[in-house]
């Protein structure tokens, strides 16, 4: 999936939801930041965990956004436009353009599941960490990303062609044996579940089933199967079986070097 124009207006704002803030609290407080740090975000969207960053770090430290997508950096300058600590680069994870050892934290939300050739991304954000410095990643487990409630060929349908909207479906299942590998240690993961009943106006569950319903929509699904599903989502909710399910996980780890 391409996050430009109308999928990175609609990103935005499911970051700016309930998910998007207590993910970005997780992370923040994992990151456990001290004054001076150069702390990277990579793939960093709307750049709301930069924002975030920018002011833990005071001004003596940095916050570093990467993104490949020039209309999710724009996006990010204009947010982050008061704060002086922060640098965007529109650039892919695997090839930053940044010195060596130059950073003491790396984090990630809802990104590494887009990138194709993971293990090449981690070799370069590898190559930027400092000694003794933190990678932060929070991924979805997408098998459990679920609307239920819609009649289940027709859910299955939606789900399973929604599965092309990223490279890898459960990139916690493995990153810690990718981390492994290249040396990182202290591994840990911690789950951060969410479970929606209800759709409200500014609910991630209904910007969840736009998206579903837009891309299926783009890989050809009929319309009018997609209304029936939105529809059934509907009737769902107000006989109260309706739920969303999703589970990020944030995985950590240190690198000695
Ligand atoms: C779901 S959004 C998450 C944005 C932000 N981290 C947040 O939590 O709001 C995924 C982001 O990853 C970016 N992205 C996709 N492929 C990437 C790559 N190879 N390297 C770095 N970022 C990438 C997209 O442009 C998009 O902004």
């Amino acid at each position: 999936m391409k996050f430009e124009n109308d999928n990175s207006i609609l990103q935005r704002k499911m970051s700016s939801s309930y998910v998007g803030v207590s993910r970005r609290q997780a992370m923040i407080k994992a990151l456990n930041i001290n004054i001076g740090d150069i702390v990277l975000d990579v793939g960093c969207g709307g750049g709301q965990l930069i924002e975030d960053i920018a002011k833990s770090v005071g001004r003596k430290g940095k916050a570093i956004g990467v993104d490949p997508s020039s209309s999710q950096i724009s996006s990010a300058k204009e947010l982050c436009s008061g704060l002086e600590n922060t640098l965007f680069i529109c650039c892919l994870a695997d090839n930053i353009d940044l010195e060596s050892d130059s950073i003491n934290a790396a984090a990630s939300i809802q990104t590494f599941e887009y990138i194709n050739d993971i293990d090449k991304a981690l070799i370069e954000i590898k190559r930027l960490l400092k000694p003794r410095s933190k990678f932060l990643n929070i991924s979805t487990l997408w098998d459990y990303y679920r609307f239920h409630g819609p009649e289940k060929k027709l859910n299955d349908l939606m789900h399973d062609v929604f599965k092309e909207h990223c490279s890898h479906q459960m990139v916690p299942t493995f990153l810690n044996g990718r981390l492994k590998n290249l040396g990182f240690k202290d591994i840990k993961t911690t789950e951060l579940a969410y479970v929606f009943t209800k759709r409200d106006e500014n609910s991630f569950a209904k910007y969840a089933e736009t998206l579903i319903a837009n891309f299926a929509l783009g890989k050809g699904v009929d319309q009018e199967k997609v209304s029936e599903w939105q529809r059934q989502i509907k009737k769902a909710e107000e006989n109260g079986r309706f739920c969303f399910t999703s589970i990020p996980v944030l995985t950590e780890a240190i690198l000695e070097k």
